[in-house]
């Protein structure tokens, strides 16, 4: 089999922790649906796998959020996702999910192999622990400022900022995401892959080896990583829900996530494989195979550095070809966030646009997030529907079956000769199928669905400059000429749009009564014969009014104002409120600390005595404004030492959402002392 003919397709897997939305669409699952849909119309023996990605913290947090286990969790989320991608029209050929026994098996002896091969480095070192919830802080559990861009809320392995991959120890002030304190650091050890060693190759194999073809965003960041230098990375993690490390010294200790992850595609294709009699192996062994994975740029690192090193360390295992990562889609101006409800949600989208599966494919992908951020926006959707689809593409194909329905009974009349617009179409569509093509194989979607859309057009202006309804008045058999052109333009089109499109190439079908041609078959005007009978003619793309996206602007807006009050922290009882031992006092002297931006000693008088406490308000507060102040400090917190002075209380303030802060003052005047609850 040539290499040209053996595909396997990744789209990355979605965690099972929350609906799928228009940014992972647009990023991947439009996109890898398109590129297979069109392989599979040039006959190529091509594998689309997918599924839930059911383990890691980000499904552990959701189910402490919803007050549920993680299988719950995970379980409601396949479900759903596996229902809304497959209403939705994404063909994969098998959606999987990582809690399926083939796949912990997979992933079990896939770390035994690395293992037993000596590839891992073991290493005790000492890792952030949250004493309170007694357990180890590992990626999501642990969050802080990013020290590349100083995002205040990257994770413990990742900054979804800036992109950049970082480890627990590279967060500046880290905070656990149980407790909300700040974490300690214990002892405890690891199985590692050493990246580092892989350096030089991944330089021949990516920096030298890809530099033209893979895409310039994904060539910068890998270039970048290798370029900064490698570190070991653990691929364990001290949690209880995930793939067990199958080591008898590892109780206690699972896979880390992106570990077992991307094996995820391998058994996923296993599963697919068993069910449909095939063998997985050419899939993942082959050299003639083409690897793709899609995904979007946050997950880079992780398919173009990790898991190929974990392939190659392994051995036997061909490597991507190409990763075509797409940047994010914004939406409405605003990065999209599920925490503030700042989205729209597939599920959703179907039940309020029934039927309309191709309006969302074709806006997503018109705007597809490949060389930028991009945005997607309501009035553009309703634009792309009424101006674009509708307009160009739904248009000419009515034009096309009515005119022929009303004067020529319905059936495909006769060609004959080809005058100068007639030349003119068939050009533009023998040149349509290798054009797109074209843009299709380089992943650029954009330009590919704009190719497909200019034949639309083309067929609009021949219909324009050939004036059938004139024509007919006077010659008929040129009139049926004319006919015949456009009924073969709408068959081409039918072929073409067919990646894109999938639902109106059907109707498109069934109007000019055609059973589903291969892409080679496009680009010939000789495809629907003289005298087929021509199906009923439908509108491809109603209209969508201003008041459906009024709509839509209006739930985004309400959700958000909704979403706005914050997360609370956890229900304490009453005993534990009575712990705290707040009481007024009165600044007498505040003074900044020496070499600190933020720390400011102030001398409180609590009445029965005085004490020494240090702010950290130095950036909103002059010392010279605070003696003299009432305000209230909790008096029984353990004291700290922080540049050498000893802090002996804390002063309570009040902070806003844009970081403004003011004391908490007593109302009126009372004696230093007072208690408050
Ligand atoms: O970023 C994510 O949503 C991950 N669940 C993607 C995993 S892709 C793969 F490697 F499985
Ligand atoms: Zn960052």
């Amino acid at each position: 089999m040539s290499k040209e003919q053996r595909i396997t397709v990744t789209a990355a897997l979605p965690y099972a922790n929350g609906p799928i939305h228009i940014g992972h669409l647009a990023g991947v699952y439009v996109p890898a649906d398109i590129f297979v849909r069109y392989q599979r119309s040039r006959g190529r023996d091509i594998l689309f796998v997918c599924g839930s990605d059911e383990h890691g913290v980000p499904i552990t947090l959701r189910a402490k959020k919803e007050g549920k286990n993680p299988q719950e969790i995970v379980d409601t989320y396949h479900k759903m996702i596996s229902r809304s991608f497959e209403e939705f029209g994404i063909s994969f050929d098998i959606y999987s999910r990582t809690s399926s026994p083939v796949h912990h098996q997979t992933a079990s002896d896939f770390f035994t192999h690395l293992n037993n091969t000596g590839v891992f480095t073991e290493k005790t070192s000492e890792q952030y622990y949250d004493e309170k919830s007694q357990q180890f802080l590992a990626d999501r559990y642990i969050t802080g400022t990013c020290p590349n861009c100083g995002n205040e809320n990257a994770y413990g392995d990742q900054c979804e900022k800036c992109g950049s991959s970082l480890s627990p120890e590279d967060l500046i002030n880290p905070v656990s995401q149980l407790s909300g304190e700040s974490p300690i650091r214990k002892e405890t050890s690891h199985w590692y892959i050493p990246l580092d060693r892989y350096e030089d190759w991944l330089t021949k194999w990516i920096v030298e080896g890809h530099k033209d073809d893979w895409k310039v965003n994904v060539y910068g960041q890998c270039k970048s990583w290798i370029d900064q230098g490698l570190k070991p990375r653990a691929v364990t993690r001290d949690l209880d829900w995930g793939v067990k490390v199958p080591l008898e010294e590892a109780e206690g200790k699972v896979l880390y996530v992106w570990f077992d992850a991307p094996i995820g595609y391998i058994s996923a294709t296993k599963e697919w494989a068993e069910a449909s009699g095939k063998d997985w192996e050419p899939y993942w062994k082959d050299e003639n195979t083409r690897l793709l994975h899609f995904i979007g740029k946050d997950n880079i690192v992780f398919h173009c550095i990790i898991f190929p090193v974990m392939l190659k360390a392994h051995g036997g295992y061909i490597l991507p070809e190409n990763v075509p990562a797409n940047e994010f889609m914004n939406l409405e101006g605003e990065k999209i966030s599920t925490s503030r409800n700042w989205a729209v949600w597939l599920h959703e989208y179907l039940e309020e646009f029934p039927g309309k599966q191709d309006v969302l494919r074709y806006t997503l992908c018109a705007n597809a997030p490949e060389t930028k951020d991009n945005d997607f926006t309501w009035k553009d959707f309703q634009a792309r529907n009424n101006n674009e689809l509708g307009a160009i593409l739904g248009n000419f194909v009515k034009r096309a079956i009515d005119f022929t329905t009303k004067n020529f009974e319905g059936k495909v009349p006769a060609q004959g000769m080809m005058k100068k617009p007639d030349l003119e179409l068939e050009k533009i569509i023998s040149e349509a199928p290798a054009k797109i093509s074209q843009a299709l194989e380089a992943y650029k979607f954009r330009e590919a669905l704009g190719l497909l859309i200019d034949v639309a057009r083309s067929g609009n202006k021949f219909l324009a400059d050939t004036e059938p309804w004139k024509v007919i008045k006077e010659d008929m058999d040129r009139a049926g000429h004319i006919m015949n052109l456009s009924i073969q333009c709408v068959a081409n089109l039918a072929i073409l749009a067919d990646p894109f499109l999938p639902q109106s190439t059907e109707k498109m079908r069934q109007m000019i009564g055609q059973d589903e041609l291969g892409w080679d078959e496009a680009g010939s005007l000789e495809l629907v014969p003289e005298g087929r009978e021509l199906g009923k003619s439908e509108v491809l793309f109603a209209r969508i009014e201003d008041e459906d996206i009024e709509k839509q602007i209006e739930k985004l807006k309400k959700e958000d104002v909704e979403e706005e009050k914050p997360e609370l922290k956890d229900e304490i009882v009453f005993d534990d409120f009575m712990k705290i031992e707040i009481r007024t006092g009165q600044i007498l002297e505040a003074e900044k600390v020496e070499k600190s931006k933020k720390l400011i000693k102030i001398t409180v008088d609590m009445g029965f005595e005085k004490r020494t406490i240090l702010s950290g308000i130095a950036e909103h507060f002059e010392p010279g404004d605070l003696p003299g102040k009432q305000v209230s400090v909790v008096v029984n917190l353990a004291p700290r030492k922080m540049m050498g002075i000893e802090s002996q209380g804390m002063i309570l303030l009040a902070e806003d959402d844009e970081g403004k802060l003011v004391f908490v003052t007593p109302e009126s005047e009372i004696d230093n002392g007072s208690v408050i609850r």
